[in-house]
């Protein structure tokens, strides 16, 4: 018995000669995806705000996230210069503003004043925190990496990892202490232009690790 699938039941490619589909699957497989929302403030004290989907926790203890900018975007230039960043929890609530905060708009014109969110000043960091979000990091980088290929080549995408100093959570979001993800309204990324995933209870399952 062969568990090998008949070729003509699978597509398969090599992404560097192309996936030969409308559209590139691979954000709708690695998908959907958290959102880094990120807040920022340049050395001149303009402020930033813009979402990444390519964001990721990396370690718990001390907690570090990472994110991905793809091109050298204002995001990257501040915390180059500055050292600090804030992530701030997209809900469904809020996602129509998050969405407008990735207008390419020049670095010193604010998102928060575009979006009319409420910039909510950081304990630990000077860039502020989105008053609106009810779960906040506040971050300082650790390490910026620029991403290579397997030939050696870098590519213009660069990882921004951050250890995150302070979290501010809506005390509406811990159950009996416990954070209450699947009430919190969460939005995800998927694929193609528009996809988007909210996670509420419906989504919940339990399983635990063998012993
Ligand atoms: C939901 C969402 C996710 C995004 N994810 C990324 C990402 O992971 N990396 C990236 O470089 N741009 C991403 N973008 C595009 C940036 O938000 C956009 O280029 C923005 O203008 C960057 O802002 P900045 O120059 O103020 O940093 C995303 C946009 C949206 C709406």
């Amino acid at each position: 018995m062969t568990t090998t699938p008949p070729l003509h039941t699978v597509h398969s490619y090599e992404p560097r000669s192309g996936h030969g589909l409308p559209h590139d699957p691979f954000n709708a497989i690695v998908g959907p995806r958290p959102i880094g929302w990120i807040s920022t403030q340049s050395p001149t004290g303009a402020l930033n705000l813009a979402p990444y989907s390519f964001f990721n926790a990396f370690n718990y203890v001390p907690p570090i996230v990472g994110f991905a900018s793809i091109g050298a975007k204002d995001t990257l230039r501040n915390i180059e210069d500055t050292g600090e960043f804030v992530w701030n929890l997209a809900t469904r609530a809020l996602a129509e503003p998050m969405n407008q905060s990735c207008a390419a708009v020049p670095p010193e014109v604010s998102e928060f004043d575009l979006t009319g969110l409420t910039p909510l000043p950081s304990t630990r960091v000077r860039p502020p925190r989105v008053a609106e979000s009810p779960v906040t990091f506040e971050c300082r980088s650790t390490q910026i990496l620029q991403l290579q290929g397997i030939d050696g080549e870098k590519v213009p995408t660069w990882l921004i990892l951050g250890e995150v100093v302070a979290v501010h959570i809506d005390k509406a979001l811990l159950k009996d202490g416990v954070y209450d993800t699947a009430g919190a309204g969460h939005i995800l990324r998927g694929g193609g232009p528009a996809d988007y995933f909210t996670v509420g209870p419906e989504q919940l399952f339990k399983m635990y690790r063998p012993r």
